[in-house]
């Protein structure tokens, strides 16, 4: 029987252009919408920029763009890394969209009837300057605990000490530096923390191949309330103050609805622009959008990445359910992709991959996404995009076993027998091994296990090229009474090679074209029932695949120096901001000034007993007496490293008492903002030449 199928992939911020982490995730789910197509179901493949939020909404305005001007112009350059590796949407709309602000509208007035929207007033840290309430990213202070400068609402980096934004001492805005004032303001909260909610969660994600178990888990986990009634979810604050860019509340003026709140419906509304476009009625699907997120028929199906799980797997079905809308059937979960870990990457090749680098210099697609699937199952694991394992699979598997069966079976077929196939013995065995593989491929595609597939499919690869060489076909030709077996041998070849070609079809969509075009004559691309269908004619080779080259890896990941391209981000996940975050608002010289840095040796330097992340040092800074500053920096550095090093320091900073000690200064070093994900620690170093004392200006 024929399904129906929706199916999203998360939809990514309109901050930033596609970095490889995104192409996973599409390449991922467009093998599997791929797969589905081709076994006859009906699928609606949809996606969109997630365009609003606090940060787009900064973001433009240090552009010197309206919000959506600033999101037009990330929308724009989506097409071509779509396109440029395959990836078969149907559809791709934005959040901003109207249909998304009249869904977002119409979820909430919903839930406003069931009695789940309650009104609190919550106080919060409101930047007078800029007269915006602050989400807690952008405020910074001193750590309540150790009294280190510039840390972040949420936890100290120095100390490790963990607290609230407005236990930070002396906080001030990172947008304007202004020091924020406690103002409190009404908040929309969705009442997830009811009764109803949780019995709804309880059941929908317990329900029988709805999540995979270890989400499951997870889950169980956040809904857990104890006996003194502890645990549980928290009531959901779906509401910003404006400014904000984003869905305004119906009846709050000044109030919007959280990003996260509509992002979701967004799924819905990119489905609703296909429909109304005629999109869906020009693929035969008669239906109307709510005629068809009405038929119950319909599986709704999300690909998502682990780090919005909890989204995906509570906030969202429970809006749509109490909302008396349909909820997610699927949501499956990914890991994430990663860098090689090995130095050798890092230090030879730099540590970064362009989605767009990648295309430019020529790179096939269908490596990568045949590279990706290889490495992927139904786990929430995350992957490795390893140069050196890359070049090798892609060569060994798709040039050495695939690829090479039709180029060395055809030249026989297309000189010796005009292009035609003929079995000389019983097919019989030849369709039932067929048949075998491509039962155990199907379910591997079908529940996502593509690493299986694959290998699978690869095992057939090898038991064709065995039996074919076993035949000694090149000796065969040099025999005219033993043409027959020639031809035969070949034909078994061939048969392998389109068995082969459909299978891999939804992961080299492109290849598999051509192969049912130009190879095989087919006037259509390949259906899953054509692996078992014997071809009966082919036409000459033309070359299908180039091997990786190892020059090819060198250009991906070199410096942007070496091949005048453009720079590829910083990691493999290419960050949205330099380092992490915006550059800090303008300054005059005269603000600089202000600052005195100088040159300092490191003249002794040792662990700070009872912490883990200071290291005590002793500067010399040409005065009389050297100083001591405590430096965050004890993850990075051992002492050894330091002692007898110059580094620079801030030599005018006030002393500031420390639980260990007083610290008269402090070191300059580089970390991204999000030391988390980004972990890595940097002291400055003057060239050489330089001594204690010198100022830095
Ligand atoms: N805008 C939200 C999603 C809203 S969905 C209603 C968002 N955007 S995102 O751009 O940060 O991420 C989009 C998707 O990419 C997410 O599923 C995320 O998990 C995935 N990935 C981001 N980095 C990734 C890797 N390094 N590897 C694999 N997937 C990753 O979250
Ligand atoms: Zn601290």
């Amino acid at each position: 029987m024929s399904r129906k199928l929706f199916v999203t992939t998360a939809l990514p911020y309109a901050n930033a252009p596609f970095h490889v982490g995104h192409m996973m995730e599409y390449i991922q789910a467009d093998i599997w919408v791929r797969f589905q197509r081709m076994c006859g179901h009906e699928v609606l493949f949809v996606c969109a920029d997630d365009a609003h939020g606090a940060p787009i909404m900064i973001a433009a305005e240090n552009a010197g763009k309206t919000p959506q001007a600033f999101v037009a112009e990330i929308a724009s350059g989506r097409k071509e890394y779509l396109d440029g590796f395959h990836i078969s949407f149907d559809n791709w709309h934005s959040t901003d969209g109207p249909e998304n602000h009249a869904l977002a509208q119409d979820i909430y007035r919903h839930l406003l009837k069931e009695e789940l929207i309650a009104v609190k007033s919550v106080e919060q840290f409101f930047d007078p300057v800029k007269s915006m309430f602050l989400p807690d990213r952008y405020i910074k202070g001193e750590c309540p605990v150790c009294g280190a400068k510039d840390q972040y609402g949420d936890s100290c980096e120095v100390c490790g000490s963990v607290y609230a934004p407005t236990d930070l001492k002396n906080p001030y805005s990172t947008l304007t530096g202004a020091a924020p004032v406690m103002k409190s303001s009404e908040h929309y909260f969705f009442q997830l923390s009811s009764q109803r909610c949780l019995d709804f969660l309880k059941h929908w994600t317990s329900e029988p191949g709805r999540l995979q178990p270890e989400v499951l888990n997870k889950i169980s986990e956040w809904l857990k309330v104890d006996e003194q009634g502890h645990g549980g979810l928290a009531d959901w604050d779906i509401s910003r103050d404006a400014p904000y860019f984003g869905i305004e509340i119906p009846d709050a003026p000044g109030k919007y609805f959280y990003v996260w709140l509509d992002a979701p419906v967004g799924y819905l509304a990119s489905l609703k622009n296909y429909f109304d476009k005629g999109g869906a009625k020009a693929k035969g699907e008669l239906q109307s959008f709510d005629e068809f997120m009405a038929d119950p028929a319909v599986e709704q199906i999300h690909f998502i990445g682990k780090d919005i799980t909890y989204f995906h797997t509570l906030f969202w079905p429970a809006m749509l359910h109490f909302s008396g809308r349909k909820t997610p059937d699927r949501v499956f979960v990914h890991g994430f992709i990663t860098t090689s870990a090995g130095e050798k990457m890092s230090k030879s090749r730099g540590t970064g991959i362009s989605p767009l680098r990648y295309l430019d210099i020529g790179m096939n697609p269908e490596w990568l996404r045949y590279y990706i699937a290889a490495k992927l199952n139904s786990h929430v694991e995350d992957i490795e995009f390893n140069p050196e394992d890359f070049m090798a699979r892609v060569n060994s598997d798709l040039i050495g076993k695939y690829v090479n069966i039709a180029s060395r079976a055809a030249n026989f077929i297309n000189k010796r027998f005009a292009g035609v196939l003929r079995f000389a013995s019983d097919t019989a065995p030849l369709v039932d091994g067929a048949r075998a593989t491509v039962c155990s491929v199907r379910e591997s595609y079908e529940a996502r296990e593509f690493g299986k597939a694959l290998r699978d499919i690869m095992a057939a690869a090898d038991r064709i090229n065995v039996e074919f060489d076993a035949a000694q076909p090149w000796i065969l030709a040099k025999d005219d009474s033993r043409r027959e077996e020639l031809q035969d041998i070949c034909s078994r070849a061939l048969q392998g090679f389109k068995l082969l070609s459909v299978l891999l079809a939804p992961v080299l969509p492109a290849l598999a074209s051509r192969v049912a075009r130009d190879f095989f004559g087919l006037e259509r691309e390949f259906a899953w029932s054509d692996a078992e269908v014997l071809p009966i004619r082919v036409a000459p080779y033309r070359h299908l695949m180039h091997r990786v080259e190892e020059k090819q890896l060198d250009a991906l990941f070199a410096p942007p120096a070496a091949t005048g391209a453009e720079p590829p981000p910083a990691g493999i996940i290419a960050l949205p901001l330099p380092g992490g975050e915006a550059i800090a608002p303008t300054i005059a010289i005269d603000d600089f000034a202000k600052l005195d840095l100088r040159i300092a040796k490191i003249l002794a330097c040792e662990k700070v007993e009872g912490s883990t992340k200071l290291l005590r040092l002793t500067l010399d800074v040409g005065e009389p007496a050297p100083r001591t500053v405590f430096s965050g920096i004890q993850s990075a550095y051992t002492p050894e490293q330091l002692v007898g090093k110059l580094t620079v320091m801030v030599a005018n900073l006030a002393p500031r008492k420390m639980k260990f000690g007083l610290s008269e200064g402090m070191v300059l070093a580089a970390s991204h903002a999000d030391a988390k994900h980004y972990p890595g620690i940097f002291v400055l170093e003057p060239h050489s030449g330089a001594v204690p004392g010198l100022r830095v200006r």
